[in-house]
């Protein structure tokens, strides 16, 4: 199989706005994005055994068993379409286990980049987003509203209730430190308390960097 160009992973807390930044990658770069919580969603809301399975943990704001989640990415990394477009993993790894599987699949990245922002914003991002279920867009009530014609049809998330995103922020920290370890020799930290405009433009800087380090191999530790 073909090691495509650029294999990147975005990475942050709940509400730090990857899907945002994903987005933008997707349209500029054309790179197939891959995103465990989408993917999850679908297969909750499609009733398959991997939904029944992931829908409580989801439910309360817990990670998805290890297993589960690496056993999907996996497969979906096979697609033909990933080798020859590259890929964007949002979402994923989130834990160590999860990290250390893709290096013993061989699955390496050219770029880790680590969205920041600040625990006390995270929480209005959340309960103010809304998503348009036909294209997938991504708004907020106050910052980013849907144009009128979108909103009557935008939904709000079910786990984008106070105490479900503070479980979620939870989980993130605690895992937080191993993550970071095990891509410190590639992570980039992003400022991601400015407009999504601004951040990507950062972004868009680390991933248009020359050839040798998109070539860059990776080990975790
Ligand atoms: P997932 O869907 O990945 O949720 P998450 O990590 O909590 O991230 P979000 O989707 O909430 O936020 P985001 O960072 O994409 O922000 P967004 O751009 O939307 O996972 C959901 C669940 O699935 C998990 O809890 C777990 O159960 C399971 N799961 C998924 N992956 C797993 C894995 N690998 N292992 C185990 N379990 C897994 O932006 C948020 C809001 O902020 C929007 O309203 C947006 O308009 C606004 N916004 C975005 N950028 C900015 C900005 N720069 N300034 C101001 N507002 C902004």
């Amino acid at each position: 199989l073909k090691v495509p160009k650029r294999r990147i992973i975005v990475t942050g807390a709940p509400a730090s706005g990857k899907g945002t930044q994903c987005e933008k990658i997707v349209e500029k770069y054309g790179v197939v994005h891959l995103s465990t919580g989408d993917l999850l969603r679908a297969a909750v809301k499609a009733g398959s055994p991997l939904g029944l399975e992931a829908d409580n943990y989801m439910k309360s704001g817990q990670l998805v068993p290890d297993q589960l989640v690496i056993d999907l990415v996996k497969e979906k990394l096979n697609d033909d379409e990933c080798s020859r477009r590259g890929w964007l993993l949002d979402g994923f790894p989130r834990t160590r286990a999860q990290a250390l599987s893709m290096q013993a699949s061989g699955i390496l990245p050219t770029h880790v980049i680590q969205l920041n922002v600040p625990d006390e914003d995270l929480m209005d991002r959340a309960l103010g987003r809304r998503l348009d279920p036909e294209t997938g867009k991504i708004y907020h009530i106050k910052t980013n509203p849907p144009p009128a014609d979108v909103a009557g049809r935008c939904i709000q998330r079910s786990d984008d209730q106070e105490e479900k995103v503070r479980n979620r922020l939870n989980q993130y920290h605690a895992n937080l430190i191993p993550l970071c370890e095990a891509f410190k020799s590639i992570l980039v930290s992003v400022d991601g308390n400015r407009s999504p405009q601004i951040v990507f433009e950062d972004v868009d800087k680390l991933l248009s960097q020359s050839s040798s380090s998109q070539d860059r191999a990776h080990r975790v530790p």
